[in-house]
């Protein structure tokens, strides 16, 4: 499915090059009230409800409580997550939006290759990440302005070039922005607890990141914190095709 680019560009150049200088070092709740201002419900968080997730939900909350959030349900989630976006929705009142893979090529890649094909090559894991991920994310930003996401640039040597504000080509030029590129982990979870943010029960088991059950793993304490996120391919392929240019 191709995403129509929105008719006229979401950002002009100016106002992206002038908006860029002014949010690229500015607190995350700024970027957020930015959106809410600029945008409103047309921007949307996406949330997989990791520890950047829950604190942008936290804050946007406080300042900008116009911002949908939607969260992309591939079917192997931990049941862990389920348990957390559950307490999330009730505790701030949230509507979460599902978005689930499409049922015939769930069927039919399941029928063909079986319940852990992405085991089989990196190829066949792309491809269910794909299906269950890289689909349903277009739809998710289908008519959208701007999505804003968790990601971190210390996260991994595939997010090194993250910026706070960018434009998404992938997804017809929408605005993407990143609240926390230049946070670290430390302070993630800083703000966490000094908030009392509910937070996803797998990472005090040694989960730094958290994606489909199947395909997450503990890490040891020496290990970066996506080696547990398909850990049996190398680090510059570690990524799902959600932030990568195709
Ligand atoms: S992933 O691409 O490898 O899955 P990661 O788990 O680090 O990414 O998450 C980075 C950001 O991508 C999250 O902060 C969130 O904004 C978005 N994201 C990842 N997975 C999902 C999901 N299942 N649903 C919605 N957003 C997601
Ligand atoms: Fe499939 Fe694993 Fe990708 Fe989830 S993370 S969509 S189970 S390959």
């Amino acid at each position: 499915m191709s995403l129509a680019p929105p008719s006229a560009a979401v950002l002009s150049q100016e106002e992206l090059a002038i908006t860029a200088h002014e949010l690229k070092s500015a607190p995350p709740e700024r970027v957020l009230a930015w959106a809410e201002r600029r945008f409103g419900a047309n921007a949307v968080i996406a949330s997989s409800f990791g520890a950047e997730d829950v604190v942008l939900i936290d804050l946007a909350r406080q300042h900008a409580p116009s911002l949908r959030l939607f969260t992309l349900d591939t079917g192997r989630l931990p049941p862990e997550t389920y348990e957390l976006m559950e307490t999330i929705r009730k505790r701030y009142g949230l509507e979460v939006e599902t978005y689930f893979p499409q049922r015939e090529r769930v069927e039919a890649l399941e029928f063909s290759q079986g319940y852990f094909s992405f085991r089989k090559s990196i190829e066949a894991r792309k491809e269910c990440c794909a299906i269950r991920k890289v689909e349903p994310l277009r739809r998710a930003l289908a008519g959208r302005q701007a999505w804003v996401t968790g990601l971190r640039r210390e996260q991994s040597v595939t997010r090194t070039g993250v910026e706070v504000l960018e434009l998404d080509k992938d997804h017809g030029g929408l605005v993407k922005l990143n609240p926390l590129a230049a946070w670290s982990a430390k302070q993630v979870w800083a703000y966490i607890r000094e908030n009392g943010v509910p937070y996803n029960a797998l990472h005090d088991r040694g989960y730094p990141s958290i994606g489909c059950a199947p395909c997450t793993r503990a890490v040891k304490p020496y290990e970066d914190e996506r080696a547990g996120r398909w850990w049996w391919e190398s680090a510059e392929n570690r990524e799902c095709g959600l932030h990568v240019s195709r």
